[in-house]
């Protein structure tokens, strides 16, 4: 079935992917629940092929201002979003169950969240568990100029492997070509 835009009905099972995706990356329901209400558009789920009730990974993403992304597990959102202000896209999470990875969804979902991105000049993420590799396949890099302090700091909230990356338009917009509502939830295909 792939991927299809969060609900806060979704939490239960997004909790127990993040559980033991990100064991030591801990963050609460409540500030999931933040991003879905406040950037739906970036916040999807993964569904099995075949049990399509049974959701296999998600990602949350949401646009910020230029290098400042929030701290883990905080601080809300609210209010940082205003349009006039927030001139960056950002990738916070991105967790598919081990037995489904390897099978080209990391890359179907990054396509959907690349037709949000692309209104931003530039999106950044923290790549964690030495998925810098993996990144670059689709165009992030360190920037040449190193990042500041405050940044920097934030970065090592999130482990000591942890790294900054950026890029620019990423992803194969065209695999994204439908998409289409059922039960009033918005599916990609
Ligand atoms: C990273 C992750 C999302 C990849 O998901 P996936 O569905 O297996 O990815 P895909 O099948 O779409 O792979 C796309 C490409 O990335 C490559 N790839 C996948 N994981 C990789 C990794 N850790 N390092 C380098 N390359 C990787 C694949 O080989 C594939 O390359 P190809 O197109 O040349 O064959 C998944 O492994 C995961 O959830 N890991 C744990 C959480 C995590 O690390 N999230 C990112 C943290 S910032």
């Amino acid at each position: 079935m792939g991927w299809r835009q969060m609900t806060l009905d979704d939490l239960k099972s997004v909790m127990e992917i993040a559980d033991k995706v990100h064991p030591n990356l801990p963050e609460s329901e409540h500030v999931f629940a933040e991003r879905v209400t406040t950037f739906p558009e970036g916040c999807l789920v993964l569904l099995d092929n075949e049990k399509e009730t049974l959701i296999v990974g998600y990602t949350i993403s949401h646009p910020i201002r230029h290098r400042q992304p929030p701290a883990l597990d905080g601080p809300m959102l609210k209010g940082r979003l205003d349009p006039l202000a927030v001139d960056q896209y950002y990738i916070h999470d991105l967790a598919i169950l081990r037995d489904w990875r390897g099978f080209g969804f990391a890359t179907e979902g990054l396509a959907v969240i690349a037709k949000v991105a692309d209104r931003y000049p530039t999106t950044c993420l923290i790549s964690v568990y030495g998925t810098e590799p993996f990144w670059r396949l689709f165009g992030f890099q360190q920037p040449p100029g190193g990042i500041d302090a405050a940044l920097s700091d934030k970065v090592k909230g999130y482990g000591e492997d942890a790294v900054f990356l950026e890029g620019r338009a990423f992803g194969e917009a065209s695999m994204t070509s439908s998409i289409f509502n059922i039960n009033n939830k918005k599916y990609y295909h």
